[in-house]
């Protein structure tokens, strides 16, 4: 018998979803890309086929559309995330990595600072040490236990004058852990700024920028309902845009500029971060998506989501060869204490060797399963995950070239996994999808990669 939740979240697949049957998929890959609804689609095509949309930066009846739909998604996405509209701002940018990239190249990193970073991180956020590292600042890595999640990590927070910059994912895309937001007014006490990586923690969990005050915040629109792509934020406490020193200036960020006289006046706010021309009809279709994600309501969505990881941790664990091995390696947590909808694993053959993910992406393909194969832009995750020895691994990084995971492995020796298999599941998630998807990968170990399933 199914409960509400699941009487709900049929009918919602069903209206909202329905490329999904027609194409036999079974989409296990939230955690890169959520999937837009109908609806959101429809609202789409209703508002390019009525609307007249200009650039912003004039003034003519189009170009005010254009600004009116810009100030209402600002509002919506301070309103998604509780946030006092006159304690934060939203910059909109190309996707979460270019608003991480607006503070990394906008930090005051200077000698005596310092970057704090956890190791796990998604590379969009890795980027930033190589600012911090051109402005002279220490360089820390927080580091993860064997269940990848933060070890201790408000030791690390030490008192100091020097600009100082925290930054971590509220939610791992690796191993879908979430890391303790206490970490963030722990921090904050001791003089750090706090970037908090929203993008893969957002999609499926309400967090309140009033309980909790990082700095920066920095996310992906299409990882929150599937469209637009292209969009994205950085949502930035006022008074720490402040602190920003811009490096460079662009269209649209200026009061003026003199060539004569090379100087320039950059604008106020929000305004001397967007550079160029806002991505207006993106920007536009952000309501249609708020309005889906409202409609199914961000605490029904979570339970849906643990359901559906419940299911997958208990098939992906019980799943065994003949003789009683298992199938499956596990990386993070096994219960769903404290994490998201995305779950890590890597097949074994029957005497217990992990089989190369790239062969089992094959072979699920084949199956109509999307997951998501590699290490997911996260290397301190994989590192700590697979286990790789310090110096071989740095020997291997060197001397891998051309790079290729598959010759990275050969390198490091046999029985050291190099990447991993990743299921993430959302609002469109069936447990049908789950189980179909923990069949697949059962049989894909228990003929072996190379045969299809
Ligand atoms: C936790 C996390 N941070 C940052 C990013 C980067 O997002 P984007 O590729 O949209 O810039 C991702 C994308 O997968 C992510 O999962």
């Amino acid at each position: 018998m199914l409960s509400d939740r699941g009487r709900f979240f049929r009918a919602l697949r069903a209206r909202e979803f329905p490329q999904l049957t027609a194409r036999g998929l079974a989409y296990l890959d939230y955690t890169g890309a959520a999937l837009p609804a109908r609806n959101q689609l429809r609202a789409q095509r209703r508002l390019v086929d009525a609307a007249v949309l200009g650039n912003p930066h004039a003034d003519h009846a189009p170009s005010r559309a254009s600004t009116e739909f810009i100030a209402a998604a600002r509002a919506a996405t301070l309103r998604f995330l509780d946030a006092d509209p006159d304690e934060y701002a939203v910059c909109f940018t190309a996707n979460a990595s270019h608003a991480a990239k607006l503070v990394a190249e906008a930090f005051p990193f200077r000698r005596g600072g310092e970057l704090l970073l956890s190791a796990d991180n998604h590379n969009s956020i890795n980027g930033l040490r190589e600012y911090a590292r051109r402005g002279a600042a220490r360089l820390r890595v927080l580091p993860l236990d064997a269940e990848l999640r933060l070890d201790r990590p408000h030791q690390y927070l030490t008192p100091g004058r020097a600009e100082r910059l925290l930054a971590f994912p509220a939610q791992s895309n690796f191993s879908g852990v979430r890391h303790p937001l206490s970490l963030i007014a722990a921090a904050r006490r001791r003089g750090y700024a706090v970037l908090l990586d929203a993008a893969a923690y957002v999609p499926t969990r309400h967090l309140s920028l009033r309980r909790v005050r990082p700095d920066f915040v920095t996310l992906s629109y299409y990882k929150l309902f599937g469209f637009p792509t292209g969009v994205g934020a950085l949502v930035a406490r006022w008074d720490a845009l402040r602190r920003l020193e811009r490096p460079w200036f662009a269209g649209g960020t200026v009061d003026w500029v003199s060539v004569r006289h090379r100087r320039h006046r950059l604008r106020d706010g929000v305004d001397a971060f967007e550079d160029g021309t806002a991505n207006y009809y993106g920007i536009a279709a952000l309501a249609a998506g708020f309005a889906f994600l409202r409609r199914i309501g961000m605490r029904r969505l979570g339970a849906h989501v643990a359901d559906l990881t419940r299911r997958l941790l208990a098939g992906l664990e019980s799943s065994r060869h003949p003789g009683g091995a298992p199938t499956v390696r596990l990386y993070g947590p096994n219960d769903l204490r404290e994490r998201g909808g995305t779950v890590t694993f890597n097949l074994l053959d029957r005497r217990g060797v992990v089989i190369p993910y790239a062969s089992v992406e094959t072979a699920v393909r084949a199956a109509g399963v999307a997951v998501r194969g590699g290490c997911f832009c996260n290397p301190g995750s994989a590192e700590v995950a697979f286990e790789f020895p310090a110096a071989t691994s740095l020997r291997c990084l060197r001397e891998t070239t051309p790079f290729t995971p598959a010759r990275f492995a050969r390198c490091l020796g046999k029985g050291t996994a190099v990447g991993a298999i990743r299921a993430s599941v959302g609002a469109a998630t069936s447990l049908e999808d789950v189980d179909r998807a923990v069949g697949v990968l059962g049989r894909v170990a228990r003929r072996g990669a190379a045969a299809s399933p």
